[in-house]
């Protein structure tokens, strides 16, 4: 018997902004999730959800079990409950064990100290209870995390390990990508469905068509990855089940009408290259272009574009033409709408256009708005909307 094989408390970390969409997504996975504030969201389940979470979130991070949570508000405290949890139920003896710390508005403030009590006790409990004098640490590695809030310590396990805006497909960052998890958040947050046409005039490595692909085929973001707790000596080996459930979701014959253009030859080589190791390269049209010569025959279709920032790739005065021709080539397309984040805080004035919505997400780390311009919707459903 170990943790693994009963009811556990499942957090799910999702980055600044985007937490409603994570919790919407686990929603849609039939789970019921509490809260979903300062980037963790929780729900209740068993380890085959903690793979399931893993495997098809997209918006996620992380996936974390919470352990416990005990009052800490001295070292001595925290090692006590620390050492009074089963550890030799979650980790072998010869299990590797990191910890990391956070604090906030707690007495214990001391990362360090916190992270080296914390293994202390881990490793003291372990050593007692498999009798051994010293740990090996040669095994698999088991990642804790010591959450300090008011005084309170919750312990979690780290079951993603490389984090899950890694798919598997990027080989090559190439320049400026927005990470998967944040291109899936506004493809999300954006009205387009699989069968609304698709364009990403600024693609780049290709992040949002091959996200609008994925989706769009209905094939789970973390399907060709590993995850640290698919090593977990004590837990139950469920991956190949929840594989399988992937498997069968997947949309062959859908077809999508998603095209990603980029000025840059080098940047689409690598979109082409990333769309066939993400198996998507048939549902994507790639294309060396310049945005200003982006046309579409269709209607109702919608852009969500990251387009060069200010601070990162251009000089001010090329980022207001480029913005300003964007913003013609945009309303050339006829109905259609158009989701952009970007950090250039006057971007409308140059777009030609204000938004419906603005809303604050960040790129890493770098503050940015995502501005939403309603086109309307095919004719039978009125005018466009996208409640949060
Ligand atoms: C911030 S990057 C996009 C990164 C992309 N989202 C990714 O994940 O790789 C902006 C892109 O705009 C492209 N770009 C700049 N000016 C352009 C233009 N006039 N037409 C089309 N693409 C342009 C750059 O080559 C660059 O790849």
């Amino acid at each position: 018997m170990s943790v693994f094989d009963g009811k556990l408390r499942i957090e799910v970390a999702a980055a600044s902004g985007i937490e409603a969409v994570t919790k919407r997504e686990l929603v849609r996975l039939g789970y019921t999730p509490e809260g979903a504030e300062r980037g963790r969201i929780c729900f209740e389940g068993r380890f085959s959800d903690v793979l399931r979470a893993n495997v098809f979130l997209r918006t996620a991070e992380r996936v974390r079990i919470v352990l416990f949570s005990a009052p800490a508000d001295s070292f001595d405290a925290l090692f006590d409950s620390v050492y009074a949890y089963p550890w030799q139920e979650v980790i072998p003896s010869r299990g590797r064990v990191t910890v990391n710390a956070r604090s906030h508005a707690s007495k214990l403030f001391a990362l360090s100290a916190v992270q080296s009590i914390t293994k202390k006790a881990i490793a003291k409990k372990l050593m007692n209870c498999f009798s051994l004098s010293s740990l090996e640490e040669s095994g698999e590695e088991y990642r804790i995390e010591v959450s300090l809030e008011s005084d309170v310590a919750t312990v979690t396990l780290d079951t993603s390990g490389d984090g899950l805006h890694k798919r598997g497909w990027r080989t090559y960052l190439g320049e400026a990508p927005i990470r998967e998890t944040l291109a899936s958040a506004m493809l999300q947050l954006s009205v387009w469905k699989a069968d609304r046409p698709f364009i990403d005039p600024f693609c780049g490595s290709g992040t949002l068509p091959i996200e609008a692909a994925l989706m769009g085929r209905n094939i789970a973001s973390g399907m060709n990855r590993h995850f640290a707790c698919e090593d977990f000596e004590f837990a139950p080996k469920l991956r190949l089940e929840v594989q399988r459930e992937a498997e069968q979701l997947i949309d062959r014959d859908v077809k999508l009408r998603i095209s990603g253009f980029d000025i840059d030859r080098d940047a689409v080589k690598l979109a082409m290259k990333h769309a066939r190791a993400a198996g998507v390269e048939g549902n994507i049209h790639l294309q060396t272009c310049d945005m200003r010569d982006v046309s579409s025959r269709f209607k109702y279709g919608v852009i969500v574009t990251n387009p060069p920032y200010g601070e990162r790739l251009l000089q001010e005065n090329e980022l207001r033409t480029l913005y300003a021709d964007f913003g013609k080539m945009c309303t050339a397309l006829e109905e259609w709408s158009v989701y952009v984040i970007t950090s250039y805080r006057a971007f409308e004035k140059y777009f030609g256009r204000r938004a419906d919505k603005v809303r604050k997400l960040y790129n890493s780390e770098l503050e940015c708005g995502f501005y939403t311009f309603l086109g309307a919707r095919p004719p039978r459903e009125g005018r466009e909307s996208k409640t949060e």
